[in-house]
């Protein structure tokens, strides 16, 4: 369980007495209210959360009691954690690869819609019994750019395949729905825009009526920086909608978006040798998605406190595993005058650490540690 807020506690006060080297995750509970008010004033339809993003129960409890509108959920272990701690949030079920043991787990927890991107997957949870009441949502990919990464290179049907698969779903007279993802950390609104054009062609090419469009997540944190307001989405998603004759009811489900502002991750310099630093986190914590993006925008604090303001320059960067896959894909922009036992501050880290992070050897990651706020010279 988190620490309640200590008034006036900050990331430096709690940095410059600490003893213990490993990694340590801050929280500012008051940001993820933020964004979520930001999510449900502006988003033109339902607000869920994407779970795999960040399963602390803290942020689970919050994000209920904020009055979300549901969980999307990925395995068994995630709808048990949702059902134990938000009971009556519908949950929709959207990793589209599920084994039969999944299946009838997501039966028993009572999901109320899941994503497909191939026939053998719809037949798999008709055979399984599914309710003929449960939603079942079409997942489809474009080759659209404008994310961190490709979605699309696992999930989503081809365009064409998804024309057939709704059309083929339709003929259960189930509730419909179509899904799609743009890729993580997407900062171009036209994204959104192209899916949600392709939906309204699909579903005309279908013959079918939606029920559901859910545009999924996507939405950028501030990691480099720079804030990155929702509104500018909500009003190309709005404003796309009117390629439907008969709208849809929206759904978006972010992750990313919504929790990653609210955290900071603090690593400390174990070593520097020649032009490389050791850090006490890596490739198997906290920093894993560091193979894959660019670092966020840092602070660096030195051992007495004080935050360091001297010129940056690129060092190569290792995680403090013995494994020499442990590095980070691009140098970090660290300033003169790094010393063994600065503490390196990373925003925009509530998404993708928690859950991701192992115990490889021996290293891990504790409780977070709630502050007022994640204020520190970030850049
Ligand atoms: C089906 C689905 N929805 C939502 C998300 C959340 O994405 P993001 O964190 O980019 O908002 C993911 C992430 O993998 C996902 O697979």
């Amino acid at each position: 369980m988190y620490q309640q807020p200590v008034e006036a506690q900050t990331i430096a006060d709690v940095l410059s007495v600490r003893s213990d080297t490993a990694p340590v995750h801050f929280f500012a509970p008051d940001r993820l209210d933020a964004r979520l008010a930001e999510f449900r004033r502006g988003f033109p339809g339902l607000v869920t959360y994407a779970v795999k993003a960040n399963p602390t129960e803290d942020v689970l409890q919050r994000l209920c009691a904020g009055g979300l509108d549901g969980f999307d959920v990925a395995s068994p272990d995630e709808i048990a954690l949702i059902r134990r701690i938000c009971p009556n949030a519908p949950m929709h079920y959207n990793n589209p690869v599920r084994s039969k043991a999944e299946i009838a787990a997501g039966i028993a927890a009572g999901v109320v819609s899941w994503s497909v991107d191939a026939l053998s997957e719809y037949e798999k949870l008709v055979a399984a019994g599914v309710s003929p009441k449960a939603e079942v949502a079409v997942r489809f990919k474009l080759p659209v750019a404008g994310a961190a990464y490709d979605f699309g290179a696992k999930f989503g049907a081809e365009v064409d395949d998804a024309v057939d698969l709704l059309r083929h779903v339709a003929t259960s007279g189930r509730p419909l729905a179509l899904t799609f993802h743009v890729g993580t950390q997407c900062t171009d609104p036209a994204a959104y825009v192209s899916y949600i054009h392709a939906a309204a062609q699909i579903a005309e090419r279908a013959g079918a009526t939606l029920d559901r469009l859910n545009v999924g997540g996507g939405f950028p944190a501030s990691r480099d920086g720079s804030p990155k307001p929702l509104e500018p989405f909500f009003a190309a998603i709005r404003e796309a909608m009117s390629a439907f004759a008969v709208r849809p009811t929206l759904i978006c489900e972010p992750g990313r978006g919504l929790v990653a502002d609210s955290f900071a991750y603090a690593v400390q310099v174990k070593s520097i040798r020649g032009q490389s630093v050791y850090l006490t986190d890596g490739i198997y914590g906290g920093l894993s998605e560091m193979v894959s993006m660019p670092a966020p925008a840092l602070a660096v604090m030195s051992a007495n406190g004080g935050w360091r303001d001297t010129a940056r320059q690129g060092v190569r960067a290792f995680g403090p595993t013995c494994d020499s896959l442990d590095q980070l894909r691009d140098p970090l922009a660290l300033p003169e005058g790094l010393t063994e036992g600065d503490w390196i501050v990373f925003r925009s880290m509530g998404a993708y650490v928690t859950g991701v992070t192992t115990r490889f050897n021996g290293y891990g990651l504790s409780d977070p540690i709630t502050v007022k706020d994640l204020c520190a010279p970030y850049h």
